[in-house]
């Protein structure tokens, strides 16, 4: 039995980044969902399962959870990749959106990935253009209202926030309990 399993969901790579980096730490393999085979789910003792946040949705996750409620997986973790700001209201209204009470001890990760408006397709590239620049004039006219300035670094559609350090806690709780 291999002892852990990354699998992740991901449109524009920022979710995928995070799992390579997560399977780096642990030495493990990272799988895309679309790819997965029932035998690895199966043979992994520990899975990490990670996927973007859509309209508050973790992409995939409900499927992974069925699939691996039926393999009888031993660890699961869950860690979901969005646009909004670690600890910000949203990003921590996602846990309980996500998780249902049956899946609530779950543990669970947050990290911001980022905006690559180039790698979207029409018509979702319309609706992240929407929320993207709505979200950036909103932020802007806060910062005018607090008297702050913000600093603007390129256009907010193409945006990395990705960070590799965000992975620590993660990776730690899951050696933790293996
Ligand atoms: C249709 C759509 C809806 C989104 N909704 C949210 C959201 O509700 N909250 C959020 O934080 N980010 C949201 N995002 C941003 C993505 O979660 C973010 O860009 C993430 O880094 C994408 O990960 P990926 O590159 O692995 O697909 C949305 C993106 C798209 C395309």
């Amino acid at each position: 039995m291999s002892e852990y399993l990354v699998i992740y969901s991901s449109s524009t790579g920022f979710t995928e980044r995070f799992a390579n980096w997560i399977a780096e730490e642990l030495a493990c393999e990272a799988v895309n969902l679309h790819d997965l085979e029932s035998a690895q789910l199966k043979s992994a003792k520990t899975i990490i399962y990670g996927g973007p946040v859509h309209a508050g949705w973790v992409v995939g996750l409900k499927k992974f959870l069925r699939r691996s409620d039926r393999q009888k997986c031993q660890n699961v973790f869950v860690f979901a990749v969005g646009l909004a700001q670690v600890n910000s209201a949203d990003a921590t209204r996602y846990r309980r959106a996500n998780l249902n009470e049956t899946n609530r001890k779950i543990p669970w990760f947050y990290f911001q990935g980022g905006v690559d408006i180039d790698k979207v397709k029409w018509p979702v590239k319309l609706v992240l253009k929407m929320i993207v620049l709505s979200d950036a004039a909103a932020q802007r006219k806060a910062a005018v209202k607090a008297g702050k300035t913000i600093e603007e670094k390129g256009s907010p559609l193409k945006q990395d926030y990705s960070d590799r350090a965000a992975i620590k806690l993660l990776v730690e709780a899951v050696k933790a309990v293996a």
